[in-house]
């Protein structure tokens, strides 16, 4: 790839990642206008777009759409096509049917189709290309995610001037299962174009590690490692690469002050009463996806209710799984068993004045999972494996009273921060069962002191000090490593 001409009018601070960080809302006249993304990287990096003069490249999320760019709130955004053909095999393909299930522990089974390959290499170089017609001189560009990994080597190669970071938000997987992937030359050689790469555990940096020293051959030393590449003019460029964890978290502001709302506070009393005012509440929220372990958590629930240990008079499980990548097989697949499971099970056990799961596929404004989250006695996080998992902390945050109980998978990066969750391994349906009641049936002081103790942990680290964390990190190894002359 040539290098590309530094823009006069470019952005001093860039973010690249799949999707851009707004919706569309098309009312019924079909006037469309757009609404900012909730989720916490996007305001996380709301005052830094501010304050730094910053641009956001991504996808708005339709196919065969060429949008020029435009302002929206805080954001200067960049819209990058996709075509139709482009959604099937970049996204909903090599990105959610090979890398997706590769990197959660094979939970489904990864696909390999070297179509899919092709069209993850060009929209990549889409991506780096628009990040790098969009960055001024010197400029920091951060790129986010498993579907871009290939961007940092190639926007380097376009723009050597700049400084790239790179966050994973999934896990990283060990070698035995990252060497199945047949372009895995390629996909470190990517990442490794990065001045910084963060991932959210200390395991998943070490995997990365582990597998750039096997297949690039170049060993990290205290997390640093020296990259080199001959330019088109004939000379060497040097620089390091660092990767460490930055464990990501929520936006805890935003949360605290819907939990303090009185209309919050009084829909979560709401919730309650239309449920009959059960004496436990058990949530779970999550996409429908299958590394989210909900089918383990249903079986879970239906065996305590055919044991007798809970009752639909005492309790119910809200479960929230808001609808995701409807295109993909596994997931249609995922979507069968769990209906059918839920279906079963209250088939068997409801009344006609009560319902054992009450089964949501919807999304929902977050100030109604905030309601959900004051209204649930019991927060069960089942992931069969999950880069961070951040309804974990959202519940936490929301937990102003310091009451209720999270039963939390080990397999979550979350995991690793909120030790005083009951932790469980959902696989283990006795272990699951056993840990549901325990919360259940924890004494109040037990619940109070766990969750005071979640609540420090998630107050003092929220997704503002992970972003500055990041970029403080990411700017002073730039200092350091760039432009070392090579020997
Ligand atoms: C995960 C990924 C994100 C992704 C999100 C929603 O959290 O780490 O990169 O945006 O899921 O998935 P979707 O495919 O709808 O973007």
């Amino acid at each position: 790839m040539e290098e590309v001409t530094v823009p006069r009018d470019g952005y001093d601070f860039v973010v690249v990642s799949n999707r851009l960080p707004v919706d569309r809302d098309v009312d019924e006249a079909g006037n469309s206008s757009w609404r900012r993304s909730p989720g916490g990287l996007v305001s996380a990096l709301a005052p830094v777009m501010a304050q730094r003069d910053g641009a956001w490249v991504g996808w708005h999320g339709a196919p065969d759409e060429t949008l020029e760019p435009f302002d929206h709130d805080v954001f200067h955004l960049v819209p990058v096509m996709l075509s139709e053909l482009e959604v099937k095999r970049y996204y909903e393909g090599f990105s959610n049917a090979t890398l997706w299930p590769l990197y959660h522990d094979v939970i489904a089974s990864p696909e390999f189709h070297r179509t899919w390959w092709y069209a993850y290499r060009r929209v990549n170089e889409r991506f780096a290309r628009m990040a790098a017609e969009t960055a001024s001189q010197g400029a920091t560009v951060w790129v986010q995610d498993y579907q871009l990994q290939l961007v940092p080597r190639m926007l380097r190669r376009l723009r050597p001037d700049v400084t790239i970071g790179f966050f994973n938000h999934i896990p990283f997987p060990p070698t035995e299962i990252f060497s199945q992937l047949p372009w895995r030359r390629a996909v470190l050689d990517g990442l490794t174009g990065a001045d910084l790469i963060g991932f959210q555990r200390p395991g998943d940096a070490q995997n990365f590690q582990r597998c750039v020293r096997k297949y690039l051959g170049v060993q990290f030393t205290k997390g640093a490692a020296q990259f080199s590449e001959s330019t088109a003019e004939g000379t060497d460029t040097t620089w390091t690469v660092n990767a460490g964890s930055y464990p990501i978290s929520i936006d805890v502001d935003s949360i605290k002050e819907l939990a303090d709302s009185p209309e919050v506070q009084a829909r979560a009393r709401e919730i309650r009463e239309e449920l009959g005012n059960p004496e436990t509440i058990f949530l779970g929220v999550d996409r429908l996806d299958y590394t989210k372990g909900i089918g383990h958590r249903i079986k879970a629930y239906g065996e305590l209710l055919h044991d007798g240990e809970l009752s639909v008079a005492d309790s119910v499980l809200i479960q929230v799984a808001s609808p995701s990548r409807e295109r993909v097989d596994s997931y249609r697949q995922l979507r069968e068993l769990v209906e059918g499971m839920v279906g079963r099970i209250n088939g068997q056990h409801d009344t006609i004045s009560h319902t054992a799961i009450r089964y949501l596929h919807h999304g929902y404004p977050f100030e109604e999972m905030v309601a959900l989250y004051l209204a649930a006695d019991v927060m069960l996080v089942t992931a069969l494996r999950d880069g961070m998992n951040l309804v974990a902390k959202e519940y936490v945050a929301a937990r102003r009273d310091r009451s209720g109980a999270l039963v939390l998978s080990e397999f979550t990066g979350a995991a690793e921060q909120l030790r005083q969750a009951v932790l469980v391994n959902p696989h283990d349906i006795d272990g699951l069962k056993e840990a549901m009641l325990y919360a259940r049936d924890m004494p109040r002081a037990e619940a109070r002191k766990r969750m005071a103790s979640m609540r420090r942990q998630v107050l003092t680290h929220d997704v503002v000090d992970w972003s500055q964390r990041f970029l403080a990190d990411l700017a002073g190894h730039a200092r350091a490593g760039r432009d070392t002359p090579a020997d």
